[in-house]
């Protein structure tokens, strides 16, 4: 089986449209691997503030790439432990500044490139379901089953609300909302791999609808296509 052979499904979408769950959920059932690319720019991001380099510097940040050790761990719970030069970094990566400062890198192509080939090195087998915001249109564009996953901008926000008062971190609805605009208009509106709707993609607005039915949903288009 050649990398070509390899199955994909790719799942892209705004932030918290419910990506990281499903595609986590997918690769349980499936047995697949999983790329998780917003952590891949989120560890940039973190490891930039850790060695006190500027994120205005797109240099020094593309530079850093290249020496990190990065290693990802599915668990039986579908959580995923995310570990950098073998520290456990999984929580520290997930906060909103990390996540602001990944959307302000991510606009750098130098970055964008470098990061291509570590996230196609995730491509092998049995298959690999890839979730982020250009998977489709630049990663794997070969791709027989790309995902567009959206939902209401309240409901993603009420979603990221309460996923943060889970983990005791106290924030006000505004504040959330506002972050997740500002996060939404930098990822559509960057010159390169705009977050966007592309002609072959199948979109699934998942305002009301559980994991489990978006799961079914990807699923069942998977079998129609003959992707596995
Ligand atoms: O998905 P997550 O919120 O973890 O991604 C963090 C940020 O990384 C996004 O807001 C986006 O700017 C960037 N990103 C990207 N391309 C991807 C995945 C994430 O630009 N494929």
């Amino acid at each position: 089986m050649n990398n070509q052979s390899i199955p994909i499904i790719t799942i892209d979408g705004p932030s918290s449209s419910g990506k990281g769950s499903i595609s986590r959920k997918l690769a349980s059932e499936l047995n697949w691997n999983i790329l998780d690319s917003g952590a891949l720019y989120r560890i940039v991001a973190f490891s930039a503030k850790l060695n006190e380099i500027p994120i205005e510097k797109e240099s020094l940040v593309k530079n850093l790439i290249s020496k990190l050790k990065i290693r990802f761990k599915l668990l039986d719970t579908f959580e995923q432990k995310i570990f950098l030069n073998d520290c456990d970094i999984t929580s520290e990566i997930r906060t909103e500044i990390c996540g602001q400062n990944a959307s302000r890198i991510a606009k750098y192509p130098t970055v964008r490139d470098q990061l291509v080939g570590l996230q196609r090195g995730f491509l092998k087998k049995p298959g690999l379901i890839a979730d982020g915001r250009d998977m489709g249109n630049v990663v794997f564009p070969a791709s027989k089953l790309k995902i567009y996953l959206t939902a209401d901008q309240n409901e993603r926000a009420k979603r990221r609300y309460n996923e943060l008062k889970q983990k005791g971190i106290n924030v006000r609805f505004a504040a959330v909302l506002d972050d997740l605009k500002q996060r939404d208009n930098q990822d559509k509106e960057r010159n390169i791999a705009p977050l966007k709707v592309s002609p072959d993609s199948v979109l699934i607005d998942s305002t009301n609808l559980s994991i489990n039915e978006v799961v079914s949903k990807i699923l069942s288009l998977s079998k129609l296509r003959n992707i596995f």
